[in-house]
């Protein structure tokens, strides 16, 4: 009897300890998909400015134009309860992330390549989620999106013609 106590409890352990491996495995896994998939790119602010923000994933500063649909700006994606997903479920980032479509029903401009990321296996999804919820929380709240007649109120990557390029003089830096 006594020794069928230990063995179950040492069953438990291991059980315990494999599920927590498990856990880490899906967290690394999740965050070298994060990191293959341009998610800091366009996600992490400063990126396209070419200044380290230690805010990884809380919201870009810079919108991508898309001409005569509007200005997106790439949000916040930390943990945060009112400007990241904190208050989202699993399922509702994962068809963000996956189908294009957001908790309110909008869905997202072709910028976020999730037409792409519609590809990933279940599990993947999940481990991305999985890695998304262990980072730092950051409050930051991006702005847009912006309709064709609004003015952003962040710099802007859009297509140009190329006359207008050529005249263009960017700010200094
Ligand atoms: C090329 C830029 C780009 C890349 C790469 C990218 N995203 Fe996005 N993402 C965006 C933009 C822009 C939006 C907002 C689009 C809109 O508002 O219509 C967005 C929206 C989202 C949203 C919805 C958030 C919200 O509050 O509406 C999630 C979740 C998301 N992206 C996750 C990811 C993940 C995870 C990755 C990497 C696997 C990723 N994105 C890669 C640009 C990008």
């Amino acid at each position: 009897m006594r020794m069928a106590a230990w063995a179950a409890i040492a069953a438990v352990c291991l059980f315990v300890a494999a599920a927590a491996h498990a856990a880490t495995d899906q967290v690394a896994r999740g965050r070298y998909l994060v990191e293959f998939g341009g998610c800091n790119d366009c996600h992490t602010p400063g990126h396209f400015t070419g200044k380290h923000d230690p805010r990884t994933l809380g919201g870009s500063d810079v919108g991508f134009g898309i001409p005569g649909v509007g200005v997106f700006v790439a949000p916040n994606l930390t943990p945060d309860e009112l400007t990241g997903l904190g208050a989202w479920t699993d399922q509702q980032i994962a068809n963000a992330i996956t189908r294009g479509m957001r908790p309110d029903g909008r869905r997202l401009s072709p910028i976020m390549p999730w037409k792409g990321f519609a590809h990933l296996v279940p599990s993947d999804v999940m481990a991305i989620v999985a890695y998304l919820r262990t980072l730092k929380p950051v409050v930051h709240q991006v702005p847009g999106p912006f309709g064709p007649g609004q003015t952003p109120t962040v710099p802007v990557m859009a297509i140009v013609p190329p006359s207008l390029y050529a005249t263009f003089k960017p700010p200094p830096r």
